[in-house]
């Protein structure tokens, strides 16, 4: 059954989607307009990203923010002018002024016809056919401004740009899909997670599919677990009440880390058409299951509590670790283990294949100590790079091994990288889809994580500073397993 816009529904109602009918890249945008413009989002990631791409020559289009503060054009720019100093180093004053120089901001409700003829007028003014609407706003807002764009016909002259998370469970997802749907089709919905804009995570794909040497042990004969990280040392940071309707579950491993773990499993796709890399990333997601609660621990670090904004039985989980079983040719029988963690020992995400054990070696003395097993650590946060943990004779009489580091620091060895946000917004504004979540991955990764947010279980204290709670040891499927701590920031 489709939908007025030609999405297609399936019979468990989301909506499966027709590849042939997506157009991956589109006009380039000819405005930018970012609802909640003087907001949090706009004020630490936006502000700065589009300083960088004026800084590249890369921005050409007018910036009109919306937003409820009753501020002045002028009261705009300031607030602008100061996230940007606040948030990069040494900014060159002339490339704020030309930054400045494109900003208008129309105050009003969201609720009120004013506001949205007023945009209207300032985008007809602008003879502007392409505009790229970004909801920097709270996602309840979503359906509003979506409906509120449709009813004035500017749906029919852009796309949007969604912030994660996309709905709180499989339902609202759904649901909200449905609404962006009868306004917008999928190929102008642009959902955003921004770890797909990191480049180490898109690296994952090169490093996966243009190495040969990888490949013919990235599978279920050779390699014995994989695990991701995502820690974070600090805590909720003052968004007790945001975090408070959130917790880890949804916050970061519904979409970063189930992202990263598609990116990792999924089968090489069949052409550089964005299309085909969505397809294969849906492929694996489908063939994971729900995440069986015997197989997930939550925790809460110690002081959560008190917290502003947070309830003093919150019962909300600050770290999560579960066993992820993929069905497939490819990886059955090997446990994907995931954690992710505020408060944690320290910051970083990182992705750890463990490679089967070597048979004993034959060189091997009597009572000599048993080899390492290889580890494959892609770090993918600020210390992003690869290492190879190899075994290697140590020195002396006996033919016992150690553990060497074949290792490549990417900030090194490959310079300078554009931020997440910064190659999201330029990708947005060029009318390309390819960093962006799909909407069928997206309902598949609120499928495995269902489970866990009906039936969520214990809560366990932890410590600050810790790995988080001792429980999580319990997923683990073979005693000699641990938890591999990540390597540490450089
Ligand atoms: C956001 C989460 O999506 O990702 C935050 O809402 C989290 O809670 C952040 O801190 C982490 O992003 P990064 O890029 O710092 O790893």
């Amino acid at each position: 059954m489709s939908d007025p816009r030609g999405n297609i529904s399936d019979q468990r109602g989301g909506v499966y989607v027709d590849t042939t009918q997506i157009t991956t890249t589109q006009p380039e945008a000819d405005a930018l307009v970012l609802f909640g413009a003087t907001g949090d989002l706009a004020k630490r990631k936006l502000f700065p990203s589009l300083y960088a791409l004026e800084k590249s020559g890369t921005l050409h289009v007018p910036v009109i923010g919306v937003a409820r503060s009753d501020w002045s054009d002028d009261e705009f720019r300031q607030h602008a002018r100061e996230s940007i100093e606040e948030h990069v180093t040494d900014p060159d004053p002339d490339v704020i002024d030309s930054l400045e120089s494109r900003l208008d901001l129309i105050q009003g409700d969201y609720s009120s016809d004013a506001t949205w003829q007023e945009l209207c007028d300032t985008l007809d003014r602008l003879e502007s056919s392409t505009a790229v609407f970004y909801m920097a706003i709270p996602p309840t807002m979503f359906p509003t401004v979506a409906e509120a764009l449709a009813a004035i016909g500017l749906n029919e002259r852009g796309r949007i740009v969604v912030e994660k998370p996309f709905g709180r469970d499989l339902e609202s997802a759904v649901e909200l899909n449905r609404i962006l749907h009868s306004v917008f089709p999928e190929d102008h919905i642009f959902r955003i997670d921004h770890y797909l804009g990191k480049e180490a995570v898109e690296d994952l794909l090169v490093f996966r599919f243009a190495n040969t040497l990888l490949e013919p042990v990235w599978n279920r004969h050779y390699v014995r677990s994989v695990q991701v990280t995502m820690s974070e040392s600090i805590g909720i940071e003052g968004r007790g009440s945001f975090y408070e309707g959130v917790g880890a579950i949804r916050d970061v491993l519904q979409n970063h880390l189930l992202q990263v773990v598609a990116l990792l499993a999924m089968e090489p796709p069949a052409g550089s058409d964005p299309g085909f890399l969505q397809d294969e990333k849906a492929k694996v997601i489908n063939a994971m299951r729900p995440i069986d609660s015997n197989a997930l621990v939550r925790g809460q670090y110690v002081g959560y509590r008190d917290e502003p904004g947070v309830a003093e039985d919150s019962e909300v989980e600050t770290y999560v670790a579960a066993r992820l079983e993929i069905d497939s040719w490819r990886w059955a029988g090997v446990p994907w283990y995931v954690r992710v963690g505020k408060g944690l020992t320290e910051a970083a995400t990182e992705a750890v294949i463990e490679l089967k054990s070597p048979p004993r070696m034959l060189f091997d003395e009597v009572d000599s100590p048993v080899p390492e097993r290889n580890l494959i650590r892609l770090r993918l946060g600020n210390n992003d790079g690869v290492t190879f943990a190899l075994q290697a004779k140590t020195p002396g009489p006996n033919m016992d091994s150690q553990e060497v580091d074949v290792d490549v620091d990417f900030a090194a060895a490959l310079g300078e990288r554009q931020e997440a946000y910064e190659r999201l917004l330029g990708d947005a504004l060029m009318g390309s889809l390819r960093r962006f979540a799909r909407q069928d991955v997206v309902e598949g990764t609120w499928r495995v994580v269902q489970p866990a947010l009906d039936d969520p279980g214990p809560i366990f204290p932890y410590f600050r500073k810790s790995w988080g709670p001792s429980e999580a040891d319990a997923i683990l499927v073979n005693d000699d397993d641990i938890w591999y701590p990540p390597s540490p920031a450089r």
